[in-house]
């Protein structure tokens, strides 16, 4: 039997509580079906800044560079407001995010049928809806220098960032974003603001070079991002793949989820290159929300976004397809039988906590395998 290595890095505030319900999933794997999955758990966020003074320590990023896969939960917390920037629970993430060069972040949001009434807009809007944002992710104003506050001596301080791409960041993201719409619905939406900034005008030629160089076939338009937000919550079904830069695709990509009815339904995959000679990808799987702070330590947190999380990894690093349709559909068999955590809860509905709907999911999951 071959084995699979599984980082888990549960973080903080609602993380571990999403995590545990992957576990349950995990270990019914194994039992059951003999899946071979090996886990070891880590610390990140505020939970390895408590435990070391830093927000991930070396020993867990070598680790999380060895795993097949890594499972991420959240960080972050309003706890560790006060701690140095460099060690804030975030630096953790994004320590993970570079380090494991993973440039590209799929963020899938599909609006489950039972969920249509549960978006902020209007259902006919939702109804069917299945878009991809493919976020950049190891670039971008999150990691340009300098970054930094200076004071400028006169009692005024200046905090700077900088955005900063070269064309093989672009080209890179580009070509997995065309790549993944060749087996969707073939229609690539270029995301920038060429209006105002270098990048987004150096973004835009690329990605017009590698269409057509390489994806001609693929349909391609170009949006300035601010637009695209304002379609996004007016027609959402006109996308098809978004592909965007790090910030612009982090904020684009928290809209797109209240589209699907909660933060809490939105996974996503972090992939980096294919290795040259084994064709494996260094990949973390992580939920788009936080660590919900305000909802922490209730035990009524909505597990999805986590448990959909894990069915990417299926699907991305261990090719297990058939795994994860079935979690994916087990996830929609539970929403259809009105089952619902409180931040999707309707009218009717059955409203239960973080392990209840895990359990619903998991009693889904082994029926639908049996
Ligand atoms: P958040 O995503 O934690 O929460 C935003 C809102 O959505 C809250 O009202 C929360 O209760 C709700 N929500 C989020 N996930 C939910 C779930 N699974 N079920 C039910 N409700 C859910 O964003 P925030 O409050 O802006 O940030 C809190 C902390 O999380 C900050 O420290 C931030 O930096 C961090 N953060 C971490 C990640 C990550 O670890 N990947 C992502 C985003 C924010
Ligand atoms: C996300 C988060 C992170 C980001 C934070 C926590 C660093 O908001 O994954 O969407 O901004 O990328
Ligand atoms: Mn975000």
């Amino acid at each position: 039997m071959s084995t699979r290595t599984l980082f888990l890095l549960p973080g903080d505030g609602i993380g571990p509580e999403a995590m545990a319900e992957v576990v349950k999933i995990i270990d019914h794997m194994n039992t059951d079906a003999g899946a071979g999955f090996v886990t070891d758990t880590g610390l990140v966020g505020g939970s390895a800044y408590d435990a070391h003074g830093a927000a991930i320590s070396d020993a867990d990023m070598a680790k999380a560079m060895a795993a097949d896969a890594v499972l991420f939960g959240a960080v972050g917390g309003p706890k560790w407001d006060d701690v140095p920037y460099e060690a804030r629970p975030e630096a953790g993430l994004l320590r993970l995010r570079k380090d494991m060069q993973l440039f590209a972040n799929l963020r899938p949001a599909i609006c489950y049928p039972a969920l249509s009434a549960a978006s902020s807009l209007k259902p006919e809007l939702v109804e069917g809806l299945d878009i991809l944002i493919v976020r950049e992710l190891t670039g971008g104003v999150y990691f340009g220098e300098p970054k930094e506050i200076i004071d400028l001596g006169n009692g005024q301080k200046r905090g700077i960032d900088t955005q900063v791409y070269d064309t093989y960041e672009i080209e890179r993201i580009a070509g997995v974003a065309f790549e993944l719409a060749r087996t969707r619905s073939n229609r690539v939406c270029s995301m920038e603001k060429r209006n105002v900034m270098k990048s987004g005008v150096l973004w835009n030629q690329v990605v017009t070079a590698s269409h057509k160089e390489k994806y001609s076939d693929v349909q391609l338009d170009h949006m300035l991002a601010d637009a695209g937000g304002m379609q996004l919550v007016r027609q959402p079904k006109q996308f098809d793949v978004i592909v965007t830069d790090n910030l612009f695709g982090d904020m684009l990509s928290d809209v797109a989820s209240m589209l699907t009815g909660s933060l809490g339904m939105l996974p996503s995959a972090s992939l980096g290159a294919p290795d040259e000679t084994t064709g494996k990808r260094k990949a973390m799987y992580e939920p788009v929300h936080g660590s919900a702070p305000d909802i922490a330590g209730r035990g009524i947190a909505n597990p999805i976004a986590m448990i959909a999380s894990f069915a990417m990894c299926l699907r991305y690093s261990f090719n297990m397809i058939a795994e994860a349709d079935r979690l994916e559909k087990a996830i929609a068999n539970v929403l259809d039988q009105g089952i619902r955590t409180g931040d999707i809860m309707a009218p009717g509905a059955r409203q239960v906590g973080t392990n209840e709907m895990g359990d619903a999911i998991l009693a889904e999951f082994k029926a639908l395998s049996a």
